[in-house]
């Protein structure tokens, strides 16, 4: 295989922004754009010079110039698509997050071993250029032991379109903890290199979309009703095995100063640290004064610092692939439990 020749299945507003992402690769190509809303596909497939266009999934999956799917559809058709395109023979690169609940994710793993098809979860959080220098830090083990991470990820006005597919449980799963909160949780687990949960505690709540408040403009798929039965603002405390615990909230609405507050911030036994912006906070040995230092010498572990780069090196050549199965399993499992403390209001043992 000289090029891997990739397929879009879901061209709405996400795909645009991956679509750039897949042609930079020297080694990938767009051959094919996919999705229920014709006219859709058709813009993705102009605006990138895409030879082929279809509506049905089944019609791209047969598709013999298609090796590879990038899969950015609402939530709910995750997993089945997942399935149906390793079976026809296709690697899979599927947007976040994985499923509906761990069973469907677990069902996706299995048909990728039987299968012998790649399964990827694109966290694109993980390749931003703090993350991934924060991550090389961690790795030359200058934190110590890494016993708290606080992750948040707080919007004012920031719900997808209202009267779209991302407001209905039905479609979406979840609100603000699969579309936002996922990546914060998966990110803190990546960098505290840590994806074993012991329990679970979590609240949600829905106070903003079901009143028709809060609404911003991302997202590209039509209003079909005005349902929203999803959370708008979401926190857990997770604790995992090595007794470390992470603290996760999220919300796509709420009564906050700013428009958006978003960071991972590490404790370390020796070293702290906040993602965004990546800055260390420590104790300077010599003079005992504290410092923050901004620019933070290591460099990414991944220079391209881009999910589509890490899955067509991962084929290609040796890059080892960022974000395994098992450690979206793991995130996974902590959603299906958040849910779950909500409904019982008592904290989850997994
Ligand atoms: N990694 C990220 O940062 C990130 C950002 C945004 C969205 N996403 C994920 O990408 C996915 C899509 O989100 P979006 O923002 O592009 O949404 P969107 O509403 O803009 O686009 C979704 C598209 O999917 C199409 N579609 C619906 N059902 C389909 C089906 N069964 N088969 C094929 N196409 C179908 C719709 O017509 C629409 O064009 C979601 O899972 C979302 O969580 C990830």
């Amino acid at each position: 295989m000289q090029r891997l020749r990739f397929g879009i299945i879901g061209s709405g507003k996400i795909s645009q922004y991956s679509a750039q992402s897949i042609v930079n690769h020297p080694r990938a190509e767009l051959t094919a754009a996919q999705d229920i809303n014709r006219k859709r596909a058709e813009q993705l497939a102009s605006a990138f010079e895409i030879p082929h266009c279809f509506t049905e999934a089944s019609e791209l999956f047969a598709c013999d110039e298609v090796d590879a799917v990038y899969i950015a559809v609402p939530n709910k058709y995750h997993a089945e698509l997942s399935i149906a395109a390793m079976r026809a023979g296709k690697h899979v690169l599927l947007d976040k997050p994985f499923a509906m609940n761990a069973q469907e994710a677990e069902e996706v793993l299995r048909v990728s071993e039987e299968t012998g098809q790649l399964f990827a979860l694109g966290m694109n959080q993980r390749f931003n250029e703090n993350s991934q220098k924060i991550k090389a830090v961690v790795q030359s083990g200058a934190f110590g032991e890494i016993y708290y991470a606080k992750a948040y990820w707080m919007r004012r006005e920031g719900i997808p379109r209202l009267g779209t597919w991302f407001g209905s449980k039905a479609l979406a799963g979840a609100g603000s903890i699969y579309d936002i909160g996922v990546h914060l949780l998966d990110l803190s687990l990546y960098l505290m290199d840590n994806f074993e949960p012991v329990s679970v505690f979590g609240s949600t709540y829905t106070k903003f979309g079901n009143r028709g408040l809060g609404e911003s403009d991302w997202g590209l798929s039509d209003k079909t009703d005005s349902i929203f039965d999803v959370d708008d603002l979401a926190a857990a405390m997770i604790k995992l095995k090595n007794g470390a615990t992470v603290c996760l909230e999220t919300s796509w609405a709420s009564h906050i100063p700013e428009n958006e507050r978003l960071n991972v911030e590490l404790f370390g036994t020796d070293l702290g640290a906040s993602v965004y912006p990546a800055k260390l906070y420590k104790r300077d040995p010599l003079d005992a004064d504290y410092r923050t230092i901004e620019n933070i010498a290591a460099k990414p572990g991944l220079p391209h610092c881009d999910r589509f780069h890490n899955f067509i090196n991962h084929l290609f050549e040796d890059e080892p692939l960022i974000v395994s199965g098992e450690q979206a399993l793991a995130v996974q499992r902590i959603l299906d439990a958040i849910a779950e403390s909500c409904r019982s209001g008592k904290s989850i043992d997994l």
